[in-house]
This record gives C-alpha cells, structure tokens and sequence, in this order.
C-alpha cells in the first residue's frame, strides 16, 4: 500500500515566487522565512516522497467567481501555470497521477463528498510557490502531484469541519492505494491576511500562534470554528487556513511534529510554515 509518510503547510504569498526568481532568499527581509525550509529540505531528502496530494486554493485562474466548485480534484496527467498578473515566471508543467487522483475521487464520492473532476485545471501560486520551497533550484520538483482545491474565496465556504472530514477520507484513500507511493501531503494559504477593504493589512498574532499550536494534536478544536470565525479572526484570505485543515486531516493522530517556522510580514501575509511526519515514515 501507499504510505504517508507526513504533511507540509506553508504560506503561498506570490512574492515569495518573485523573491525565489530574483535569488533573494539571503536578503535580510527574506531570510527569516527561507531559513525555515532548511529542515524542510533535510526532512524531503530522507523521506524521498514520489508523489503530493495538494490541498490549496484558486485564486480566480482557473475557477473564476462565476463556476466556484466547493471541492475540485485534478485528474490530468500534467497542470500548467499560467500568468496570473502578479509578474511572476511561469513556471513548468508538474506531472499528475490520474489513477491516484480517480481512486482519490471514488474514494471522496463513497464518502459522500460530491466533487467536481478536473481533467483539465490550471495550477496558480497556491500550487506552483510551494512546491519550489519544497523543492528549490528551478528544476521540475520531482514528484508527481494531485490537486485539491477548496474554495476559500466566494462565500459561502466549506465549513473547517467539512474540510477535516474531506482531509480524512484522502487520508483514507491514500493508505488505501496499492503500490509503493510514498506520499506527502501539503497544506498551503495563510495564516492571517486581509488583502482588501478596510482591515487591509490585517494580521492576528496570536490567533496564528493559537492554530500552530492545536494543529498537530487537536485539529477538531479548529474545526469547532466557523469559516465566518475564521475570516474574523484571520482576515478574509486567511481563511485559507482551511486547506491547512484538510492537510490536517488526511495525515491522521499519529504524528510527530519535525520544525515550524512563523514570521512577519510577507508581503501583506503572516508566513508559516509547518511540518509534521507520520509513523509510516519510521516504517519505510
Ligand atoms: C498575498 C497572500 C496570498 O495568500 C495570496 O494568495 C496573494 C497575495 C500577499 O500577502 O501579498
Ligand atoms: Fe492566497
């Protein structure tokens, strides 16, 4: 069976794509956010993942306001990225794994998720930003990935307890894949941010702190909260939290978390990042 072997959260803010593209990882402003991934890349060059499963969120390339699916999973075998006007590189196709993908989403539709299937979908930077953190130095990360996108952006959202439970039955699905897969999953967004109107430029210290800290053992207490609580205490975009939920999910109770990173600001966004290993990878 495929193993699970952990989960990576990480902001997505597209000026860490730009600040990858100008090599500025060193400057004083980035450091304390690239320097995070140091363990990050430890930990990926141990594990040796072939394949993600990545929960994120559009941000209007591919689904724009007038067609928001709640749940969308990719079944393509590759995702382009395309220019989203934040004047970034565009970067390479990333290969799909559509049996993995098919079996994700019969494993979902038994679970009574109904989601929509994607056998075309453009990848923007919630998707492309941390797969070049994860794997750094421009060439094609070496993984094969399947996307999950939950709407976190046209109200109204998917509650924090659909989105565990949607993380759940990936989690299911993945341990349930014959073969020799060696999984990670990623949770991508956040934490607080507000980009527009009048709490522009919004961030909730300790909320975020409060969120890193219950993610690992009690992700149910996140999940207690509305998506509306949610949008209150982390700002409109930080609600994004949400894929970090259903990451969450997917890796179940026997975890252990490896390093966490949290600083401000990027961009308008407090950046975090996040990892936790399972016992599979103990086992592999
Ligand atoms: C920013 C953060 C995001 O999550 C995003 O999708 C776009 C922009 C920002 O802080 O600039
Ligand atoms: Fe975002």
């Amino acid at each position: 069976m495929a193993q699970l072997l952990g989960g990576l959260f990480t902001s997505h803010v597209p000026a860490i794509g730009g600040a990858i593209a100008k090599g500025l990882q060193q400057d004083p402003y980035w450091r304390p956010f690239f320097d995070g991934f140091a363990p990050v890349h430890r930990w990926l060059a141990a594990a040796r993942p072939d394949t993600v499963v990545m929960f994120y969120n559009d941000h209007g390339l591919n689904f724009f306001l007038d067609k928001m699916p709640t749940f969308a999973v990719g079944a393509a075998a590759a995702y382009r990225n395309a220019d989203e006007g934040w004047g970034l590189p565009v970067q390479g196709n990333v290969d799909g794994d559509p049996a993995l993908s098919w079996h994700v989403i019969e494993t979902l539709v038994d679970h009574e998720f109904d989601v929509t299937t994607c056998q075309e979908m453009l990848v923007d930077h919630a998707f492309v930003v941390p797969l070049q953190l994860a794997w750094p130095g421009g060439g094609k990360p070496p993984v094969k990935v399947v996307p999950i996108a939950i709407n976190t952006v046209q109200h109204p959202l998917p509650s924090p307890k659909r989105c565990l439970a949607l993380g759940r039955a990936v989690g299911e699905a993945i341990r349930s894949w014959p073969g020799n897969a060696r999984v990670v999953v990623f949770g991508t967004g956040g934490l607080s941010h507000q980009l527009e109107g009048e709490r522009a430029g919004f961030i909730n210290k300790a909320y975020d702190l409060g969120c890193l800290d219950a993610l690992g053992p009690d992700p149910d207490a996140l999940a207690r909260q509305s998506a509306l609580d949610i949008v209150e205490q982390a700002g409109s975009q930080g609600v994004e939290l949400l894929n970090w939920i259903a990451a969450r999910g997917a890796l179940g109770d026997d975890i252990r978390e490896v390093t966490r990173n949290y600083h401000i600001p990027i961009s308008n966004t407090a950046a975090a990042t996040m990892l936790f290993e399972t016992r599979a990878l103990a086992l592999a």
